[in-house]
């Protein structure tokens, strides 16, 4: 029986870039939180039994949300900490009694609301068995400048073999909290590093450009239109599907179904 899997996102950063008056987790898109985005695709997925969420102490905004139709897979933990790792940190300490050391964590930013379920299957599939763990990631697209002083170009970099880190970043219970007890919060910027730390090399997997962790106000619309183009492409799938099951469908069958639905 492979381990069990859960998911911690960290989510007690107040957005200082976003600049809103809001923390970004709790912008709206579509009527909904980012954070509820970011739970939704983590919470829906068979081989995650349950959904952790680090809120700062005193958060209220939460417990305002409606997350029941994720029934009782979510649950929040209001312990975070100054830094992302310290979230991370203070979040596996709290679930403690919940994860073995064995079990995988997913660690996810809740900035990131349009991961997708595809990359959530890649990341099973190919960590499952691995000794480290890893976490999803894309190659380096654009050309790489480095600037001086000055801000003029002082150099061009080869990007060969460099890859952006997104999350999710899935590493054993008992690994990571060890990597991040060791680690210092300030380099430790994700979990990766801090396993880096113990002289492991995790697994990078590909990931997909759309997962965008929202930084800036204009990374918002970026979002909402990924979103909505998710929400459109599963609605097709869905079309498709319920189509193809017409046709295979006994015509008496049909007629039957039909003269149902009329008398609705
Ligand atoms: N995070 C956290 N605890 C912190 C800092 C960040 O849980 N002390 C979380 C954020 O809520 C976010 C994720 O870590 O989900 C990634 O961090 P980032 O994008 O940097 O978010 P913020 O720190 O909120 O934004 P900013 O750096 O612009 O202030
Ligand atoms: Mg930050």
């Amino acid at each position: 029986m492979p381990a069990k899997a859960y998911a911690l996102i960290p989510a007690a950063g107040s957005g200082t870039r976003v600049g809103a008056a809001l923390p970004k987790q709790y912008l709206e898109v579509a009527g909904r939180p980012l954070l509820h985005y970011s739970v939704g695709t983590l919470a829906r997925h068979p081989r995650i039994e349950q959904v952790f969420v680090v809120l700062t102490q005193g958060d209220e905004r939460f417990a305002r949300c409606d997350w029941r139709e994720f029934g009782g897979r979510v649950e929040p933990l209001y312990c975070g900490g100054t830094t992302r790792a310290a979230s991370v940190f203070n979040g596996l300490l709290a679930a403690r009694d919940t994860m073995d050391g064995a079990d995988w964590v997913l660690v996810h930013d809740a900035a990131r609301p349009c991961l997708g379920r595809d990359e959530l299957d890649r990341l099973f599939g190919e960590l499952e068995d691995d000794e480290t763990g890893g976490l999803l990631a894309v190659p380096v697209a654009d050309t790489l400048k480095r600037a001086n002083r000055e801000t003029r170009v002082a150099a061009t970099e080869p990007r060969d073999g460099l890859w952006l880190a997104q999350t999710p970043q899935m590493f054993r219970y008992r690994l990571l909290i060890e990597a991040l007890r060791a680690a210092d919060p300030a380099v430790a910027t994700d979990e990766a590093r801090a396993v880096e730390g113990l002289g492991l090399k995790p697994r990078l997997v590909l990931g997909d450009t759309r997962n965008i962790k929202v930084t800036f106000p204009e990374d918002l619309l970026l979002a909402e239109l990924i979103l909505a183009n998710q929400k459109l492409a599963a609605k097709t799938l869905r079309k498709a599907s319920t189509s193809r099951q017409d046709a295979k469908t006994p015509s008496k069958e049909k007629s039957n179904r039909n003269a149902l639905k009329r008398k609705r």
